[in-house]
């Protein structure tokens, strides 16, 4: 399941967040890269501890814990600080899929990677190519969202970024550790969240919302893992 999560950032959060981007020191991508993405990926990065990455992270994290679809759709036990990267002059990530298990900056706690988010920063406008290719069992899907938005599938999902052949590609990437470890059970208990809020919304206080709302909490506590 792959989905656009818009304006997790407002404007002028997105334009603080350029500012402090734009002004830190970037570092060659591989840094953070295992034996065989050092070959597929061509970027830059901002070093985790970086003063501007902790802060734009903050801002990332407290946003998507106000915002419903990424609660609903991700079902969240961990997230990763936030990581930034920025493309141009060609630069590009071939296919790849992002590693399993990762490991929280200075410390040793770890967490399986479930999700995978990008967040981007400039509007697609501003720069060609840049495209997030993800392949999934209906093909390639390509996103190229407005500044600010965001998109999330699963971790397990081979992907590439195109070459970007003019002006900056600038962006968030991040994963995040579900309750629910099944792209599918996570999928059907997103679409009954959805379908029960449309049944709300349309049907206040309908006899069918508490069934629906009981066989929504008792898949999640059969199924969650904490
Ligand atoms: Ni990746």
């Amino acid at each position: 399941m792959l989905i656009r999560i818009p304006e997790v950032l407002d404007a002028e959060q997105v334009a603080q967040a350029r500012q402090l981007l734009e002004s830190a020191e970037w570092v060659d991508g591989n840094v953070t890269s295992g034996h065989q993405a050092r070959r597929a990926k061509h970027n830059m990065q901002i070093p985790q501890d970086h003063p501007a990455a902790q802060q734009v992270g903050d801002m990332i994290l407290a946003a998507l814990g106000r915002n419903p679809l990424f609660m609903s759709a991700a079902l969240p036990l961990h997230v990763l600080p936030p990581l930034f990267n920025r493309y141009s002059g060609g630069q590009q990530f071939h296919t790849h899929v992002d590693n399993a298990i990762r490991q929280f900056p200075d410390s040793n706690r770890r967490i399986r990677t479930d999700l995978s988010a990008t967040l981007f920063f400039y509007e697609p406008d501003e720069y060609d190519g840049g495209e997030l290719c993800v392949e999934d069992t209906y093909g390639v899907q390509q996103v190229k969202l407005p500044a600010g938005h965001m998109v999330l599938y699963p971790a397990t999902s081979l992907h590439h970024v195109t070459p970007v052949t003019r002006g900056t590609r600038l962006c968030s990437f991040f994963w995040i550790q579900s309750m629910i470890r099944d792209d599918g059970q996570r999928s059907l208990l997103f679409d009954l969240d959805l379908g029960l809020q449309r049944l709300n919304q349309d049907h206040p206080d309908h006899a069918s919302a508490v069934q629906i709302t009981g066989v929504y909490h008792n898949l999640l506590r059969q199924w969650a893992e904490m």
